[in-house]
């Protein structure tokens, strides 16, 4: 099984903008106890690299576009972010790499868990032996 999944949210339009909310354990499948977010990347810069044992995630690219992708020791998927209304759930012990941001991408996270180095898995080799246990 896969553990991701595309989310649209609801967006308020009126002549004034659009507006979007995110409630936690309602519009997404997790209390949301962290907010980060990542600006100013450079074209040609690769983030991500890891796996999480146990953080659910929602990637929101609120501004620009980004590419997502997504691997669970067999197969890939790569998404394309550039919509403030469109979240990218990525659950545990999936690998994620974000890709061509464009210039002025803003990519906002919500997290289930706060920062904890110990939850990461940042080893390519060490990754591919957790997605075997945790998918098969
Ligand atoms: P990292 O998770 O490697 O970023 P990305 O996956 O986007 O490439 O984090 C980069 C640095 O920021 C690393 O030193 C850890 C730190 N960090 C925090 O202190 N708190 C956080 O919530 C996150 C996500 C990262």
């Amino acid at each position: 099984m896969f553990q991701v999944a595309l989310m649209k949210f609801k967006e308020l339009s009126d002549g004034r903008g659009n507006l979007t909310a995110i409630e936690g354990g309602a519009d997404i499948p997790f209390d949301i106890k962290r907010v980060y977010y990542i600006t100013r990347v450079q074209e040609d810069v690769v983030r991500g690299m890891h796996s999480h044992i146990k953080l659910h995630q929602v990637l929101i690219c609120l501004n620009g576009s980004v590419k997502v992708k997504v691997f669970n020791g067999e197969e890939y998927e790569i998404h394309t972010l550039d919509r403030a209304d469109i979240g990218l759930y990525i659950g545990p012990a999936v690998w994620r790499e974000m890709h061509d941001f464009s210039e002025q991408s803003v990519l906002m996270v919500l997290a289930s868990e706060y920062y904890d180095e110990k939850d990461y898995i940042r080893d390519y080799n060490e990754y591919l032996k957790q997605a075997k246990i945790y998918f098969d």
